[in-house]
């Protein structure tokens, strides 16, 4: 089941929160700045040791004080104009976050608007590539979170929702 909410990510009671990072995974601005807050230090310590992700893929630590019992770490691209492959790159972000997530077992997932703060990536495009790879994995988690900052957030993303209904 895929559920719109609106929604602090560090708030959520969730098998996992996916966190919209840099290739460096030692935190930022944004999604990737609360996180790591009320995270507590330990989950930058732990960042540390992974040394890096690249754009696309995905890599997991615990939760430490976060509601959330683990933390998939995924870079989204940054928006440069949509020629550089960036939709190919924002769905493998999904896509790898909810095969690691099925792997560590999680039940229950959240997701930010991946790329579509810091990362310029257009709202409503990204919303209709989050659902449509999300959709595939439906009946494999208990529920997937849409986690919206804003309400204009959630009003595009159940836009988007019901356009793909329609399809
Ligand atoms: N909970 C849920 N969503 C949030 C939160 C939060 N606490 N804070 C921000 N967001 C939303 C933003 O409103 C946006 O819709 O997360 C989405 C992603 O925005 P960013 O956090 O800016 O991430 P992104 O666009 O992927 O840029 C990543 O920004 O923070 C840096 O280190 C990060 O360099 C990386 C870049």
């Amino acid at each position: 089941m895929i559920e719109i909410i609106k929604a602090d990510i560090t708030h959520l009671q969730v098998d996992a929160i996916v966190n919209a990072a840099n290739s460096s995974l030692l935190g930022g601005g944004g999604v990737d700045g609360a996180i790591h807050m009320a995270a507590g230090p330990a989950l930058l310590d732990a960042c540390r040791k992974l040394g890096g992700c690249h754009e696309g893929e995905v890599k997991v630590t615990p939760g430490f004080d976060l509601p959330a019992k683990m933390v998939l770490h995924t870079v989204g691209p940054q928006w440069q104009g949509g020629e550089a492959g960036e939709s190919g790159i924002l769905t493998r972000c999904y896509e790898n976050c909810l095969q690691m997530g099925l792997s560590e077992g999680a039940r229950t997932i959240a997701f930010p608007a991946i790329s579509t703060g810091v990362y310029g990536y257009p709202k409503r495009q990204a919303a209709v590539i989050a659902l449509s790879t999300m959709q595939p994995y439906e009946d494999s988690y208990d529920k997937i979170f849409v986690c919206c900052f804003s309400d204009a957030d959630m009003w595009i993303y159940q836009k988007a929702m019901a356009s793909l209904e329609l399809e």
